[in-house]
């Protein structure tokens, strides 16, 4: 192995990120575009801020389309930001162009969920895994370029490393192939290890020895690893800090046994009651709080959580939208004609996607405002503990429209909370 630079004296930070945003375009319609329409965007990482210390390891953990891969890649220089920041040992990569970037994926390495994909099916082993010394131009001759490559193949289990050097990635389990990946990736000596799903695509029975690699790696070579995964079994496992990832925002971080034991945002306590018995063998189930992630195009307003948060209250940021879940979600219920008589009162359905505080709803022709406003009332009696309620100020009819007036939504910000910090309203004094 290649001996690394020590860190400069007092850098204990190896990672700097703030306030990253990294919001992708939409391309849209052919015709949307021909007509200058704006198709939106995604906002893959809305707003992360946060720090890796020399020598730990920080999970980011969330549902599939959180941001965990956007924000793994930012950290690589892989995605440009939209905004803000990523300090790697102070250089801001977002400011390097290709060539500045190269000596620093030196020290940076990633590794992905598919090693089958990662290696390039017509190279042996011993090749791909020393790859990058020799593009890197750091072997003088091929002795030595060998003999650091079967120490990195030792060092990540593939022994006897005679058998497995000249073996193609077909002929080598998934566990095997992964252990590759991760050899190639230590065999320049990195101080950073970003692993995507390192596990998640491997059989059960070897995710834990895989995990078990990886943190003797990060032990014998003093890796820092940011450990991405939606497997908040592996995360307790293998992380000293977790951060939970909501709809590319950190909704709470800290360290791990805390987050385990006590977990604070309402959205870490719905994972972790799906993981009754954190065990790295174990998968994350589905039974995640009511309602599915909300696309990334339009997100819910307020604390985006808030339409599938059994706590939130007023200011959590309740509009038109909600009130159209709610009536959806009432009329599955119904019987064809009670479903068609309900539907018949809107003058059009869509009025109630219309964002803000105040949402207007017009009557259908033959109908009347009241008539709107006597079915939201039903629909409140039937369910008065419904979290929606505690967001309206009043329902009222105006101008021939039913008025609903909501509390002004409030974008909780990440706040500290016991050697952590959280994003949410219920810990914040203003709101107690
Ligand atoms: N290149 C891209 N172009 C457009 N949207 C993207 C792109 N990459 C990711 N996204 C979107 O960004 C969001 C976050 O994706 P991703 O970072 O892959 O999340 P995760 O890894 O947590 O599943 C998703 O809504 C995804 O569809
Ligand atoms: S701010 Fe807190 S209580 Fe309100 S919706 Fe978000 S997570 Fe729930
Ligand atoms: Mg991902």
């Amino acid at each position: 192995m290649p001996t690394r630079p020590e860190p400069a004296a007092g850098a204990a930070t190896v990672l700097d990120v703030a306030d990253l945003r990294v919001h992708f375009e939409l391309r849209g319609s052919f015709l949307g575009r021909l007509l200058g329409r704006d198709a939106g965007s995604v906002q893959a990482v809305d707003g992360v801020t946060l720090s890796l210390r020399h020598g730990e390891v920080l999970g980011l953990v969330g549902e599939s389309g959180s941001g965990k891969t956007t924000l793994g890649r930012a950290l690589l220089g892989l995605v440009r930001p939209t905004a803000g920041s990523v300090c790697y040992r102070g250089t801001d990569l977002a400011g390097l162009r290709q060539a500045q970037l190269r000596p620093l994926r030196q020290r940076i390495q990633m590794v992905f969920q598919d090693p089958g994909a990662a290696l390039n099916p017509a190279m042996d082993i011993e090749t791909a895994v020393g790859h990058p010394l020799r593009i890197h131009g750091l072997v003088r001759d091929r002795d030595e370029l060998r003999d650091r490559v079967h120490d990195a193949l030792r060092r990540v289990g593939l022994v006897p490393v005679e058998r497995f050097a000249s073996k193609y990635p077909a002929e080598l389990s998934g566990g095997q192939q992964q252990r590759a990946v991760l050899a190639r990736a230590i065999i320049l000596g990195p101080e950073l290890l970003v692993a995507d799903e390192p596990v998640s695509m491997l059989d059960m029975s070897v995710r834990a020895k895989i995990l078990e690699l990886m943190l003797d790696l990060r032990r014998d070579l003093d890796l820092s690893c940011v450990y991405i995964t939606h497997d908040l079994a592996t995360a307790k496992f293998f992380c000293d800090r977790v951060a939970i990832m909501y709809l590319g925002r950190i909704v709470e971080i800290g360290p791990t046994e805390r987050i385990f034991a006590d977990p604070a945002h309402p959205y870490t306590r719905a994972l972790l009651a799906a993981v009754p018995e954190p065990d790295p063998t174990r998968t994350l189930t589905r039974q995640l709080p009511r309602g599915e992630v909300p696309d990334g195009v339009d997100p819910p307003g307020g604390c985006s959580f808030h339409p599938r948060c059994p706590h939130a209250f007023a200011p959590c940021g309740w509009e038109g939208r909600d009130v159209r879940a709610l009536l959806e979600q009432r009329w599955t219920a119904l019987d064809e004609a009670d479903y068609a008589a309900e539907q018949a009162l809107f003058a059009d359905l869509a009025e109630l996607d219309v964002r803000g505080s105040r949402l207007r709803i017009r009557p259908a022709a033959s109908r009347s405002a009241e008539s709107i406003r006597a079915l939201l009332e039903q629909v409140r009696v039937g369910d008065p503990d419904e979290p929606l309620w505690r967001g309206v100020r009043q329902v009222s009819v105006a101008d021939g429209a039913c008025v609903v007036d909501f509390v002004e939504g409030v974008d909780p910000n990440l706040g500290p909370v016991d050697e952590g910090a959280v994003a949410c309203h219920l810990y914040d004094p203003a709101y107690r």
